[in-house]
This record gives C-alpha cells, structure tokens and sequence, in this order.
C-alpha cells in the first residue's frame, strides 16, 4: 500500500458562498487513550492516564478509557464511517505504552501491528494517516523515573519516534511529535488537573524544555530513519484579550500570551524562549543545556494549529469581574471564531510560509437524548469556524488542512465520557456509532454530499 499523491477532484459544498481551494485536506481527529480502550491488549504497557483513571476522585464519574469506544478492534468500522463522510485524512495518535511498553526498554512488535493495520486500512479508504507520536499516554515506568521534568524521558520518546518511522514511515506521510506541550506541562505538572497529577510549578517548566528537547530530538530521529516524511509539532493557541482596556488587564493578558503562545511556539522558530515571562515565573534554566535551543528549532515542514476559543485575562491585582455572559460550548469556552483566523495570523507571522493545519477545533455540546445524531449547534460552530478560514486563506495564509475535534464521542480527560465533541455519536453501552448532522455537514462542505 503506498501513500495517495493525487485526490480525485470533489465537488465542495460553498460555506456562505465561499470556497475551499480544491487540495485542502478534510479530516477528523483522535486521540489514542481517548478512543483506542484495549488497555492490556497485545502487550500494551501501563500510560499515566491509566493510573490516574484509575485514582478515585481523579476522573469524573470514576470514568476510565479502559473500554472507550473501543477504537482498538473497531478501526474498520471507524475507517467505514471516514470513508463515508468522505474525509481526505485522519489525525490520530500512536500510544507509546503499545510500542515500548516501559518506554525506553523492548519494542514490542504487537503494539505496531495495530498502526500498522490502521494506516493500511486508511489507505486502502483513500484516507491518508497523520499521526501523533505523543497525546498525553506517557508510558508509567517513564513517569515512574521521573517523567517529563526529566532529561531522559526526552531521549526516551526520540528512540521510540525513530522506531515508529522506521516502521510507518514508508506510508504516513505525516508525522507530529508533540501534542499541546503546553497542556502536557501546565496542566500535567503544574496545577495537576491532568495525569501524572503533580503540583510543581518548578518541575512544569522543566517539563515544557524537555517535551521541546524531545520535539527536537525525534524530528532529528525521524528524518534520519525516514528522510521523506513530513514533520512538525501541534500547539494550542487562544488569544489572550485584556478583559477591560485597564493597563494591569493588558500586562496581565501579554503575559498570559507569552506563557500559552509564544512559550512553545518562539524556541521552535528560533527565537527563544520569551525573556519576560521566564523572568516572571523565576525559571533559572537550569534544564538547558548548550544546543538544546539548536536542536528545538530543527528545520519543520508543518506547524498544526488546535484552537477552541479565546481567553479574556483579568490582572489578579483588580477585583474580579462578573463573567461576559457570550455564547458558550457546554465546556464554558467560548465560541469566539474570529479568534482562529487571529492565531493563524499570529503563527504565521513566526513561521511565514510554513503550511499550516488546523488539527483541532470543535466543541462539546448536551447530548440530545431523543437523537444524538441531531447536533444544531455543533454544525454552527463549525459553520463559522469553517468561514474564518476561509477568512485566513483569503488573507493569504498557508492554511492546507482542517480536522475536527473529534471523529467520535470519547473520553474527555478528567471530565470523563461526560462532554461530546463528536461528529459521530458514540453508544458508549453498545458502542454502536452514528453520523451526527455535524458529520453530514463536514461531508457536505468536504465532498458535496453523503450518498
Ligand atoms: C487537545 C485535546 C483533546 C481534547 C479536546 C477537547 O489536544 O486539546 O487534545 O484531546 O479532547 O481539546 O478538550
């Protein structure tokens, strides 16, 4: 099976009247502890989203992706249901823990078999495979060592890149190494919300240089073992708006932008971290070492784009201000779709004529009880998030790509299987799949109808 070069030409359903070019790639996104289940399958190691799951109090619900949508034996059905909505491409993840179980240690063979079906079933659909190496699934014996914060988790995640690409890399095309290392950081050490659940400010920081070092080192790792495939990196970007136009409001909200935004984003274009927040949060960067900075900043061929909604920053030296009261996905986030043509504007003004993918965008909403598949407001939001970028194509940037969060219904993080991002309604009793009209609207606007 070898990878598809020319898409047929499509019909595209206009949005508001507009355009997609004709080579813009459609596609659906996953994650693999959120939708893959299988957990003991094959050899598959303990991650640290299986321990904390399993940590009462952790996972609303007591929620685990033990089973999720069981994506590990249903690929085919899942691949149906692509094929079906008639998208270009599919986002997913690779779990570490199924390759090398303990992380550093055998390769387990089994664990690539998976992949392997996978991305041969894609390409038998016409669908092409972009894989992430890296969604949050840290193999525990990794953590266990001290994970992120650590040195050697970097140089572990480089071995096991350069052993995925060895074995896919003669069909996916396109590889990303790093999910939100913002997220991964922040949220995984920093205040804790996400797995490994640690409190430590201190090791957060240390843990955003080496999910960079490993960014680095496994793009190096990559094109040495498969010099024609695609690389580049995710980020989550939100514009950080002052929520008034006081000067405490604005400093606050350039800071909060340097941290989310150019944290990540500025190392890998070359520019270093950013002076003033490293500053403000009294990092002594004790973890750099010389020609790490070199090596983060190895030459990428895509930059992958995740925006969900804005973020307005109050300066924690004023009084708090009563929420906005704007329209709001059932997360609290708002739906602000201006925003994604404002960081397609701000990455592209790091990275020039870098192709650039939106790789996430979506937004939970309540299931409707009487016909999940009804999902008004999703169709929506998409309906305005596809026009503004059309807006950004329109201005000039080189936005090649789009996948919506998510292909499926699955599990949410620590809010468990309780908000639904898909655009195909999940069962989770039956695990029976069904299209959404938010599915039928991606089709329509991808390929000019369902047949
Ligand atoms: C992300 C997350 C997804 C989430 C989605 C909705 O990359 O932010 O990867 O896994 O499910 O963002 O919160």
């Amino acid at each position: 099976m070898s990878r598809p070069t020319v898409r047929p030409e499509r019909v595209q359903e206009p949005v508001g009247g507009r355009r997609f070019p004709a080579a813009f790639v459609w596609g659906a996104a996953t994650a693999s502890y959120q939708v893959e289940g299988a957990v003991k399958a094959d050899g598959r190691g303990e991650s640290i989203w299986d321990r904390f799951a399993h940590t009462p109090g952790r996972v609303w619900n007591g929620d685990t992706g033990d089973v999720a949508c069981d994506h590990y034996h249903r690929f085919r059905e899942d691949v149906a249901l692509m094929a079906e909505i008639g998208l270009d491409a599919y986002r997913f993840s690779i779990a570490w823990p199924r390759v090398v179980p303990d992380g550093s240690g055998e390769v387990n063979q089994a664990g690539l078999d998976f992949y392997d079906r996978l991305v041969d079933e894609l390409l038998a659909n016409g669908i092409e495979p972009y894989a992430t190496l890296y969604h949050w699934d840290l193999p525990h014996a990794l953590e266990d060592a001290g994970g992120w914060p650590v040195r050697a988790t970097a140089e572990a995640f480089a071995r096991y890149a350069e052993v995925v690409a060895a074995r896919l890399g003669d069909r996916v095309g396109h590889f990303a190494t790093i999910n939100e290392p913002y997220v991964v950081a922040e949220l995984g050490y920093g205040i804790g919300t996400h797995a490994p659940g640690r409190v430590e400010p201190e090791a957060a920081l240390a843990a955003a240089h080496h999910l960079l070092l490993a960014h680095g080192l496994a793009t190096e790792a990559i094109r040495t073992s498969a010099p024609s495939v695609e690389v580049g990196i995710v980020l989550n970007f939100h514009p950080k708006h002052p929520a008034t136009a006081h000067m405490l409001d604005q400093e606050a909200a350039i800071l909060a932008h340097d941290r989310l935004n150019r944290w990540y984003l500025d190392p890998i274009v070359g520019r270093g971290y950013p002076e003033e927040a490293v500053c403000e949060a009294g990092w002594r960067r004790d973890e750099v070492r010389e020609g790490d900075l070199d090596l983060i900043a190895s030459p990428l061929d895509f930059l992958g784009v995740n925006y969900y909604c804005r973020h307005l920053v109050r300066s924690p030296l004023l009084p708090p201000l009563a929420p906005a009261g704007g329209e709001e996905t059932e997360m609290g986030w708002e739906v602000y779709p201006p925003g994604l043509v404002e960081v397609l504007e701000f990455a592209s003004s790091r990275t020039g004529n870098l192709p650039l993918y939106v790789t996430e965008n979506g937004a939970a909403y309540p299931l409707d009880t009487a016909d999940p598949t009804s999902d008004p407001e999703r169709v929506s939001y998409f309906e305005r998030h596809f026009e503004a970028a059309l807006t950004a194509i329109e201005r000039g940037l080189p936005l090649r790509g789009y996948f919506v969060w998510s292909l499926l219904d699955n599990f949410e993080w620590p809010h468990g299987y309780s908000y639904r991002f898909g655009i195909v309604h999940v069962d989770f009793d039956t695990l029976e799949r069904r299209i959404r009209d938010s599915g039928r609207f991606v089709s329509r606007v991808a390929r000019g109808g369902l047949p």
